[in-house]
């Protein structure tokens, strides 16, 4: 437990999706809270931050604290004074900031940024003699299994779906080597897929789920455009029609190899079961994950009634047929997150249980979905730099 004054929180990945929702969750209970990141296109650090203190109404007064540094370079490339001053203000490392692109083609960028940069955070933990660290893993770093997944160091030697979960577990396991050797304490935490506040909608970056809706409203848009300013004749070969409600018929075969669930939690759970465990201090994994999943027929028949569709089918084989355009398009814009459509892991929360006081994420109802899609839409799934409130 916390004593009279808060604890100092160092956070990485304060700009980020994750990061940004935790650091108002963070400023909310009192903490002190330094932000150590970077600039982006020649904005610097603390205007960053500045914007999302006004998008998230935070009132932080002086407990703000933007540091920028490299994680690339020794001491984070701060000066002596700086870093002293950091290293004496630190309580708490909370290391959330990722490289989150899946693609193989970034490949040395990502093991770069998840693994290469932990060199100069376990350097910062031990010169800080910090009481904590806290890493925000995933729980795909598991890799690729079925059933039980327990709460327990990850295997680095095991398929992955990808080179982010590959990082992942690598740098779980130098993180613990790193901090045992140091003592200092660490926690890891495992979120599955994160979508939006269940109560406002809002999120800040619109991949995952979102991206299957708005791949899926991209192809609507234009067969809409077909049958609407150009008669249709294309749409009409490939059996897309608009019905007499006004909703366009799709029809969009999904191939996936097995029936399964997708594992989604909302941001608001992801930051209270985080700060439930800072508060609860202690040691071990932590899957912040969802015991009753949706699987991919709710999502779908929620994409649907949200797009004003009809005729997205599931199918679990492999595709035998021409794919229509529709599927065409979905394949190669969702590919990257096919295999989580038909997820047959189950993730134990045992552990995460006995600290976050019966805290479960809400269930993925259909006006949740709708509240985080509209939202989606009314930031032009992210194009826009300045998100609706
Ligand atoms: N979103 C999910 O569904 C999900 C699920 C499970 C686990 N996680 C984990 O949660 C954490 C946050 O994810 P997120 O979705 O919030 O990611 P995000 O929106 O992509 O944000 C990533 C954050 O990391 C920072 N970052 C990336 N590369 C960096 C580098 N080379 N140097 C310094 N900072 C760097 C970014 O800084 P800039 O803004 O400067 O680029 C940003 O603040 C990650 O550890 C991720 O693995 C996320």
């Amino acid at each position: 437990m916390l004593g009279e004054s808060k604890k100092s929180v160092v956070l990485t990945g304060a700009t980020g999706f994750l990061g940004a929702f935790l650091l108002a969750g963070l400023l909310d209970q009192g903490y002190q809270v330094t932000a150590l990141g970077r600039s982006s296109a020649q904005i610097r650090l603390a205007d960053r931050l500045s914007g999302l203190v006004r998008w998230l109404d935070l009132n932080p007064r002086q407990r703000l604290l933007p540091v920028e540094g490299d994680f690339t370079k020794k001491h984070f490339g701060l000066d002596d004074k700086t870093y002293s001053q950091l290293c004496a203000d630190t309580d708490i490392i909370i290391h959330c900031a990722s490289d989150t692109s899946f693609a193989e083609r970034n490949r040395k960028r990502i093991l770069e940024t998840n693994i290469n940069n932990l060199s100069s955070l376990l350097e910062f933990a031990e010169d800080s003699q910090a009481k904590r660290f806290y890493y925000i893993s995933t729980a795909y770093a598991v890799g690729v299994r079925e059933g039980i997944c327990l709460e327990e160091p990850a295997e680095v030697n095991h398929k992955f779906t990808n080179v982010y979960e590959e990082s992942k577990a690598r740098a779980e396991e130098i993180i613990s080597n790193g901090c045992k050797k140091i003592g200092i304490p660490l926690s890891i935490l495992r979120p599955s897929i994160v979508y939006g506040h269940s109560k406002t909608g809002r999120a800040l970056k619109f991949n995952a789920l979102y991206y299957a809706v708005k791949s899926i409203s991209y192809i609507k848009d234009i067969f809409v455009k077909d049958i609407v300013e150009h008669g249709g004749e294309r749409s009409k070969k490939w059996g897309f029609n608009l019905n007499n409600d006004g909703t366009l018929n799709i029809p969009l075969t999904v191939y996936l190899p097995e029936d399964g669930a997708v594992n989604l939690i909302s941001v608001d759970h992801f930051v209270d079961t985080t700060l439930s465990i800072i508060e609860n201090d202690d040691d071990g994994i932590y899957n912040i994950t969802c015991d009753n999943p949706p699987n991919i027929l709710t999502i779908s028949d929620y994409i649907e009634s949200f797009l004003g569709i009809r005729g997205i089918k599931v199918i679990y084989k492999p595709s035998e047929k021409q794919l229509n355009p529709a599927e065409e398009l979905f394949a190669r814009f969702f590919e990257p997150y096919r295999p989580y459509l038909s997820d047959r892991r189950e993730f134990d929360r045992s552990h995460t249980i006995s600290v976050v006081n019966g805290l479960s994420t809400p269930p993925l109802t259909y006006d949740i979905f709708n509240r985080c899609m509209s939202y989606a839409v009314a930031c032009d799934w992210g194009k826009i730099s300045s998100f609706p409130k």
